[in-house]
């Protein structure tokens, strides 16, 4: 693990460890498999940010369960566009379905607040969400989070899914933009 690394010309430095990521994963999906035990659920993973955390979380998952895509995007460099492009939209039926969603990181809570209103409009027996990071500070649109990693400062982190226009997605641990 390297303590800083360079990024599209930015410094970031180590925020949170591989060993740290992967303990906190054991925990929710321990939580995860004790809530929705006989619920078959649908695990919806949104793309891109959460791919390593789909992946990792689902190894724990040891209860019934369905899988489903979605594709968001509202970033643009280190900052929220204010707008979210699907780019791949939910296809799987979920009517009547116990659906948790699985984000990689709650910002201003736009791209959760979207997705809401198009997994709505096919009628869910229940939602439930989980994002791993979430920066408290910058949340503008409410959303009820169920399950949540880590609480995160309001600063711009990649590694582990989450990256700088395309870069940094496969590392394996999380860094902070140095100021
Ligand atoms: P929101 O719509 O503002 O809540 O932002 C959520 C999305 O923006 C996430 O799914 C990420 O793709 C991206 N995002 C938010 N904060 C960061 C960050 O610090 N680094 C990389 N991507 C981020």
């Amino acid at each position: 693990m390297n303590p800083t690394i360079v990024l599209k010309e930015k410094t970031f430095e180590l925020y949170l460890s591989e060993e740290e990521i992967l303990d906190k994963i054991k925990s929710l999906a321990a939580q995860l498999n004790e809530d929705f035990k006989n619920q078959r659920p649908v695990f919806l993973v949104v793309l891109n940010g959460s791919v390593m955390l789909a992946a990792d979380l689902l190894k724990e998952i040891t209860i019934e369960c369905d899988l489903s895509f979605v594709k968001l995007a509202s970033y643009s460099g280190t900052q929220s566009s204010g707008d979210v492009r699907t780019l791949m939209g939910l296809h799987d039926d979920i009517k009547d379905r116990v659906v948790v969603v699985i984000e990689d990181i709650v910002d201003t809570g736009l791209t959760l607040t979207e997705l809401m209103i198009q997994i709505l409009k096919q009628y869910p027996k229940e939602i439930r969400v989980l994002t791993f990071l979430r920066k408290s500070q910058a949340t503008k649109y409410h959303v009820q989070l169920d399950y949540i990693g880590f609480e995160v400062p309001n600063v711009f982190l990649v590694g582990y899914g989450l990256d700088i226009n395309g870069q940094g997605r496969n590392l394996r641990d999380i860094y902070q933009l140095k100021k």
